[in-house]
Order: structure tokens, then sequence, then C-alpha cells
């Protein structure tokens, strides 16, 4: 897919506020830190688009971004960081969950996961929560430029065959630089194929 327009679109802390034009959604979730907002940025090929910082904690809202007029792509608060407060830690966390289980045109939720962690418990929990309540969900791996491609490998598998112990099938995933432009390409295509497979099951 070219990305021949990305622009900011708007800020909510209330998914009932988000845009509602039915246009298919895809969100970005992880722990804070990540990479998320990065993310956005390599994907869409604009530095400044959504506002990173060395400092977890940044992303407190919902922000859509329209890619294409075509679709959105959602940049989300991250979960589990300790240094907030209770109350803001609660609002955040209630904040996530009522945008994940009521968007209802949320087509996919990106789950972004650090590629150079062994599997942690907070990423499990969460994907676990992902299948009780039967979010589609794919994985990212980030930050794969920080590592060796032998210890790359070996954290990617890691992962996956502790997902394997509770999934019968595993999701779709990718591993990723924001740095380098690594998985573009590919998580570009996927989502276009779903926007076609979309197209198609409402033609
Ligand atoms: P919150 O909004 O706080 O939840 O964080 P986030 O997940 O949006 O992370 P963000 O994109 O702000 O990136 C956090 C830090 O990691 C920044 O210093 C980024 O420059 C760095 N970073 C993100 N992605 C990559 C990557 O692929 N490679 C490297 N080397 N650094 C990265
Ligand atoms: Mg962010």
């Amino acid at each position: 897919m070219t990305i021949k327009s990305a622009e900011f679109v708007i800020s909510n802390s209330d998914y009932r506020k988000c845009p509602s034009d039915g246009k298919p959604e895809y969100a970005l979730i992880g722990r804070s830190n990540v990479g998320k907002s990065s993310l956005i940025n390599m994907l869409t090929g604009k530095k400044g688009l959504a506002m990173t910082s060395s400092t977890p904690g940044k992303t407190l809202l919902i922000n859509h971004f329209a890619i294409n007029n075509e679709w959105y792509m959602v940049d989300l608060p991250g979960y589990g960081y300790a240094k907030r407060n209770k109350s803001q830690q609660e609002t955040l966390e209630t904040l996530i969950a009522d945008y994940i289980l009521e968007r209802e045109s949320l087509t996919c939720l990106f789950v972004l996961i650090d590629s150079r962690l062994e599997p942690q418990r907070i990423d499990l929990e969460f994907i676990e929560w992902l299948g009780e309540n039967q979010v589609p969900f794919a994985i990212i791996f980030t930050k794969a430029d920080k590592l060796s491609h032998g210890a790359l490998t070996v954290n990617v598998q890691k992962f996956l065959d502790t997902l394997k112990e509770e999934w019968e099938e595993l999701p779709p995933y990718f591993i990723t630089s924001s740095l380098i432009g690594q998985g573009r390409d590919e998580i570009l295509k996927w989502i276009e194929s779903v926007n076609k497979d979309l197209e198609n099951a409402t033609a």
C-alpha cells in the first residue's frame, strides 16, 4: 500500500467521541515506551505525526490518524507504567478497556512487544484478556535493531512458544524496527489485504 496521506484527526478520552464514519481502524497497544507512537510515524513515513518520547507515559489519549482517507491508525496510551498514581492508572485502564471492548470499527488491535525482553507477564495477561473477550489482534515485535539477529530470533520464538501453550493457532505477527523501517511493507500489505476483505464482505 502506498501512503498518500496521513493526517491527525482527533484526540479523545472517551471512545464514544471517536470518529463515527465507520472506516476500518487499526489500534496500537502495548507497554509504555514499547514504541507505539514511533511505529505510527514509521508506517506513515511522517516523523512528527504521533508524539514520541524516551520518557514512558507520553501518550495519554486515544489518537486517531486518517490514512489515505480510507482507514484509521489509532495511537493508544501504554499499559503498565509504574510511575503513574493509582487513580491516573485506573482512569487510563478504563479508557483503554472501554475503547477495545466497545469500539465497533476496531478491525484489529496490534499488540506491541519489546523484542529485547523475555516474555513479560503483563503482556501475556493482556493477550489472555483479549482472548477472553474475543478481540481480534496481531503481534508486532518492536526495536529489532537493538539486538543481534540471533538474540532476536530466540526472543521471538520464546514469545511464540509461550503463546502456543494457551492458543491453538498463533496470531499474525511482524518483526519491526521503527529506526530502520523494518516490517513496514509487510504490515501495510497485511492491512491492505484485510481492508480489501472487509470491502468485499460488505459489498
Ligand atoms: P508511550 O506513549 O509512553 O506509551 O510510549 P510509546 O509506546 O508510544 O513509545 P514511543 O514511540 O514514544 O518510543 C519510546 C522510545 O523508544 C523513544 O525513545 C523511541 O525513539 C524509542 N524507539 C521506538 N521504537 C524504536 C525502534 O524501533 N528502535 C529503536 N532503537 N528505538 C525505538
Ligand atoms: Mg506513545
